[in-house]
């Protein structure tokens, strides 16, 4: 089938008479998926169990005759009016008490019996009808999941959670060791003492609120997996995802994947931030990771603007063709938009889609033809893998722990210290995965742990013996600082990684809100700020030191041959020049290459291959023309597929359909112009 395009397609907002006009241009922009009925409840089942799904058959019998496949929605997204009017305990409350009503979406409870009940019910009643459909080509389960509601903090929801306690802790006396209530009186007698950590006079227990924050994540997974078990059983054999969101903190990416037959994911880049891109690249990165490299699925970018930020940028001319391309260059199968058609009413009418209220004649939907046309063009990317030397370490435990509250600062914000770490990778071209701390780490030649605040002993002895055996290792601050249960790790910090790095931290001290620091020495000069530490060397050597403010004279960077590798560290947050030259530093030991050497600034290059063959893929992110030489004259396969020269640029709109009688240029260079795409194979 090769790479699926399309969108989310809620027909149930429109009159019968259109969706046969939706199917003619859906055809014309190159369509051959979408994701539909996912807000459809209310309509299949406008009362309790009356049924009423002829008119989803005529969408589904016309999306087949068109040859159009669906990704079905299990359309248990947003709950019917009947259904929270009738058991109102299925809706939400937050950690002070306060229901979310109906009247917006995702008003339910995610440890509701009630709610999932009435979810598996309906889901039977849909793979029933849709089994063997010739349309019907995955499932998509929910919808974002923990977008709106991220944790529930109702009665349902502690009664949940006691069973969750009891389930993981066996006894009262294990739960009161992990949870370290000795402090401040906190000791329970007994389960069902316990509560979810709702709004307390202060600091509500760490332990309690990172169990309740894994507790929350298994809830919504619990939904996830009731529905995915009837499909699974009535449908076998079709694939089933959800779509995940961007470094969302409530749903632990990595915990998913192995109940999801593809990764999929939703990113609106903003076009108002230049360097989002960026942000994209790590989050591309995770998805593939997360299922050893397998390709993921973009399920939702807007062709334009959004309508949920401040003010909504929308995409300039090229761009949505550019991170489209950017979502396949790192791993994608499929880009697809919220949604198709732009609806008159509700609260998505300014948000963009890829047939705008203007209709055919519009930017927009010229846009979403051609790369329809240039996606369909180049099926044999479909399957194609790529492969990095460089693992980055992210972990969502690690992450709720780092950012509850009551700590040496709160300014310590994960996805922010990621994306510094990242930032280097990206823009020195290197291919990098995003992989937790428990994957198998000696395929790589470095590993780079941005922070891991906590870290277990069993993945401590991990990332030990990959440094023994010859890997590079780069630990950034406040790391290796806790266990799972938010308790500091006795011997020092960072106990676990001590011996490894060769040091130990003996104080925190973190930076107040706009102050920095000077660090030293040579190509290191510069300067940091957030956060700094007091270390002392047991066995390292120090490259840089602080050179002014309370820590001046006091290591900074350090660096420690370990068995047959080395493990580098660093204890404060240097500015982005010198994190480049760290990460370039650490790269070169390590003999990590760029995918291409000598690129542009601001262009992108990634690799994908199977056995039919490689692409090289090359994204110009900058608004200048910019020229790129080949290591060896290729087959520049989009101009191709442009039937012109479509690499440079984002014209060629009205060219030939398809690459047939388009003339395969072999080229040794090429010019892309203001964020401008070339799709490269061997000549
Ligand atoms: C999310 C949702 C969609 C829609 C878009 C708008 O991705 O899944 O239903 O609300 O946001 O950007």
């Amino acid at each position: 089938m090769g790479i699926r395009f399309g969108g989310d397609y809620n027909p149930e907002q429109w009159p019968k008479e259109v969706w046969a006009e939706d199917l003619k241009l859906m055809k014309a922009a190159h369509v051959n998926m979408v994701t539909a009925g996912i807000f459809s409840w209310a309509r299949v089942e406008p009362r309790p169990g009356a049924w009423d799904f002829g008119w989803f058959d005529r969408v589904m019998d016309g999306l087949a005759g068109a040859g159009i496949a669906v990704c079905l929605a299990t359309m248990t997204a947003s709950p019917p009016p009947w259904l929270s009017r009738a058991h109102p305990g299925i809706l939400p409350e937050d950690a002070d008490g306060r229901r979310r009503w109906p009247g917006g979406r995702q008003h339910y409870c995610p440890s509701s019996p009630v709610y999932r009940t009435h979810a598996v019910r309906l889901v039977e009643q849909l793979a029933a009808r849709y089994a063997g459909h010739p349309a019907l080509a995955m499932w998509h389960v929910g919808n974002e999941y923990g977008c709106h509601t991220r944790q529930c903090y109702c009665e349902v929801s502690a009664d949940d959670f006691r069973r969750w306690l009891r389930a993981r802790y066996g006894g009262i006396e294990a739960l009161n060791a992990a949870w370290s209530t000795a402090f401040w009186s906190q000791a329970y007698g007994d389960f069902d003492e316990v509560l979810p950590p709702r709004t307390a006079p202060t600091f509500p227990n760490p332990a309690q609120q990172l169990d309740y924050l894994r507790f929350g994540d298994e809830a919504l997974r619990a939904c996830y997996l009731a529905e995915k078990a009837v499909l699974e059983r009535v449908t076998p054999g079709v694939p089933v995802t959800t779509n995940l969101m961007p470094q969302h903190k409530p749903v632990d990416a990595f915990a998913w994947a192995p109940h999801m037959d593809a990764m999929a994911l939703d990113f609106y880049q903003d076009p108002y931030v230049p360097d989002d891109h960026i942000r994209a690249g790590y989050v591309f990165d995770l998805m593939r990771s997360a299922r050893d490299g397998k390709p993921w699925m973009l399920l939702e970018q807007a062709p334009g603007a959004v309508n949920w930020r401040p003010r909504n940028g929308p995409k300039p001319p090229g761009a949505m063709r550019l991170w489209s391309w950017q979502a396949v260059a790192q791993g994608a199968d499929a880009v697809l938009y919220f949604q198709w058609r732009q609806s008159l009413g509700g609260a998505e009418k300014f948000h963009s889609a890829m047939l705008p209220h203007g209709g055919t004649d519009t930017r927009i939907f010229r846009e979403v033809a051609q790369l329809g046309r240039e996606l369909a063009a180049l099926p044999d990317i479909e399957g194609t893998r790529s492969r990095a030397d460089v693992a980055l370490l992210a972990d969502w435990p690690s992450w709720w722990a780092l950012e509850l509250d009551s700590k040496p600062s709160t300014a310590l914000d994960h996805s922010r210290i990621a994306l510094d770490h990242y930032r280097p990778l990206f823009e020195a071209g290197v291919a990098c995965d995003v992989v937790p701390p428990r994957r198998e780490l000696s395929g790589y030649r470095l590993v780079v742990v941005p922070n891991l605040y906590l870290l277990t002993a069993s993945d401590a002895r991990r990332l030990t013996a990959y440094v023994h055996a010859g890997g590079q290792l780069l630990v950034s601050f406040f790391s290796g600082i806790v266990d799972e249960y938010d308790r500091v790790h006795p011997g020092g910090y960072p106990a676990p990684l001590r011996e490894l790095l060769g040091l130990r931290v003996e104080e925190f001290w973190p930076l107040d809100a706009g102050r920095s620091v000077a660090v030293g020495r040579g190509t290191y000069a510069g300067r940091a700020d957030l956060w700094s530490e007091a270390i002392e060397l047991e066995g390292a050597e120090a490259l840089a030191h602080f050179t002014d403010g309370d820590l001046a004279g006091r290591p900074a960077l350090t660096r420690h041959t370990y068995g047959q590798g080395t493990a580098w560290y660093l204890g404060t947050r240097l500015e982005a020049t010198l994190m480049r030259t760290l990460l370039d530093d650490v790269r070169a030991a390590a003999g990590v290459a760029p995918v291409l050497p000598g690129l542009p600034t601001g262009v992108q290059a990634t690799l994908r291959e199977g056995t039919g063959g490689g692409y090289l893929f090359l994204l110009n992110h900058g608004t200048r023309p910019v020229e790129v030489g080949l290591p060896t004259p290729m087959r520049d396969a989009l101009a191709a597929a442009n039937g012109a020269d479509g690499a440079d640029g984002t014209d060629g709109t009205d060219g030939a359909d398809g690459a047939d009688g388009a003339e395969e240029a072999v080229v040794d260079r090429i010019t892309l112009g203001a964020r401008g795409v070339a799709v490269l194979t061997e000549a």
